[in-house]
């Protein structure tokens, strides 16, 4: 399976896309993580990728799109993927069919994760990530048994800089100006399927994979 899932910031997608890609065993690549993973490893990528993270901005796609192309091409994205946060625009999701021409493969389904505005706000002002493992948390909905402490790993949790309330609705005007347009874009390609993304995250899980089955190989 050749999977992308799109929605807003806070729709949830990095929490389903940890169960999604265990279900159907496939690795899941998140962009936001990997860049991330290289702000807090102090890399060259990391350094010119964080302005742009924490005003809320898109990194450039030239930036993007190298460091897709290269993470594609490990074995163990061959069989199958699940793509989270990328394409995150119309250029990027055009580049990703190149990418994938030279493997001869295609998508085989964008999973679209519908939430509304307010909840997207309260899902992100809540929100708190392991330091050491990248588990993601809430501190009302998806609480850890101690205060600040990852019940998986025992990491400390941290909030992401861009959760902040300026930069979240900034985050959430660049996904109405530049992401939403790919709900259309896959929607005339027959390519997207829409779930309902409120309601607990095992609901939500639910309807993810009963959504996708029917694209698994
Ligand atoms: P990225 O990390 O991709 O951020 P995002 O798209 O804004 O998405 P989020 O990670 O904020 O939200 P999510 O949908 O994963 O929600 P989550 O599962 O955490 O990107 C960050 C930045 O990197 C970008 O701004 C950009 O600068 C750069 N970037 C990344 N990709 C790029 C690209 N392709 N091109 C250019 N730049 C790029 O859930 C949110 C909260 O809600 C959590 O606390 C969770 O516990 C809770 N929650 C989840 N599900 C539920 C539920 N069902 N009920 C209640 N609470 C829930
Ligand atoms: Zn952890």
């Amino acid at each position: 399976m050749r999977l992308v899932l799109v929605g807003p910031p806070g729709a949830g997608k990095g929490t389903q896309a940890e169960f999604i890609a265990a279900h159907f065993a496939i690795p899941k690549i998140s962009t936001g993580d990997i860049f991330r993973a290289n702000v807090s490893g102090g890399t060259e990528l990391g350094r010119l990728a964080k302005k742009y993270m924490d005003a809320g901005d898109l990194v450039p796609d030239e930036v993007t799109n190298a460091m897709v192309n290269d993470r594609l091409k490990q074995d163990d994205a061959l069989a199958g993927f699940l793509l989270d946060g990328f394409p995150r625009n119309v250029a990027q999701a055009y580049e990703l069919d190149s990418m994938l021409a030279q493997t001869e493969s295609s998508l085989s389904v964008v999973l679209d994760l519908d939430v509304d505005h307010d909840e997207v706000v309260r899902r992100l002002s809540g929100r708190r990530t392991c330091k050491n493992c990248g588990h993601v948390w809430h501190v009302e909905y998806d609480k850890p048994k101690g205060e600040g402490v990852c019940d998986k790993c025992g990491g400390e949790l941290y909030q992401r800089d861009d959760d902040h309330a300026d930069t979240v609705r900034h985050r959430l005007e660049v996904y109405a100006a530049q992401t939403a347009p790919l709900i259309e874009f896959y929607g005339e390609r027959s390519q997207l399927v829409a779930i309902n993304a409120l309601g607990t995250v095992e609901d939500v899980t639910e309807r993810a994979i009963s959504a996708l089955t029917p694209f698994a190989d």
